[in-house]
């Protein structure tokens, strides 16, 4: 795939197959792509975590909150939930101007890297620190960013931006992300 059509192929999942497992293979190989991102003075700070146990995806999963715009969803169901989670961590009580920065960039090298190999993602900020944190982290670190993995199960289709930016699921169920069109991104040219 070219560049440009694994960017719009990569598109955020929240419905899995649940019955196909993830390789580990895979998953390091997927960290090893985040492990290349450039970083704020090069400190390398991030660590991340592998979480495919059946218990302990569960109880990650209880603590997510998925798709605030779908607000009569309540986030996957028994069979679609992920197989996998990669958590991104920081060290706790370190200077964190950049943390959020270098987080972003590899949370976009993980999502790319993932599609590449016919795996979907989502990004999720919204999840219990105290419960992540039990199942992923050492005591030295902060878990900064969930990334929910697995084969995908539903189909996600880019939208063109008719004045709203709320993603929606039609009624075959399909999900739709509007983006802004690039006229409207580009500020100056000069
Ligand atoms: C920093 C960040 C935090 C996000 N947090 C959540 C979240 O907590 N729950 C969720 O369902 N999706 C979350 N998402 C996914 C976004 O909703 C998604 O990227 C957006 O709707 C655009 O869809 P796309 O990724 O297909 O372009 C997050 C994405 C990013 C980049």
């Amino acid at each position: 795939m070219v560049f440009r059509e694994l960017a719009s192929a990569t598109r955020t999942v929240r419905r899995f197959n649940e019955s196909a497992s993830v390789a580990l293979e895979d998953l390091l190989e997927i960290i090893g792509t985040a492990s290349l991102a450039p970083c704020a003075s090069n400190l390398q700070r991030l660590r991340y975590s592998i979480i495919t146990g059946e218990r302990e995806r569960d109880q990650v999963f209880q603590g997510l909150g998925w798709a605030g715009y779908l607000s009569d969803w309540q986030g996957p169901g028994e069979g679609e939930r992920p197989r996998a989670y990669i958590v991104i961590s920081s060290p706790a009580g370190e200077d964190r101007s950049f943390t959020g920065i270098d987080t972003g960039i590899a949370a976009a090298y993980i999502v790319l890297a993932a599609r590449n190999k016919g795996l979907g993602c989502c990004i999720l900020l919204s999840f219990s620190r105290e419960r992540v944190a039990e199942i992923a982290c050492t005591p030295d670190l902060r878990p900064e960013l969930v990334i929910a993995i697995g084969y995908p199960g539903e189909e996600v289709i880019l939208d063109n931006y008719t004045g709203s930016i709320k993603y929606y699921r039609d009624s075959a169920g399909r999900h739709h992300v509007p983006k802004i069109p690039l006229a409207e991104l580009i500020v100056k040219e000069t």
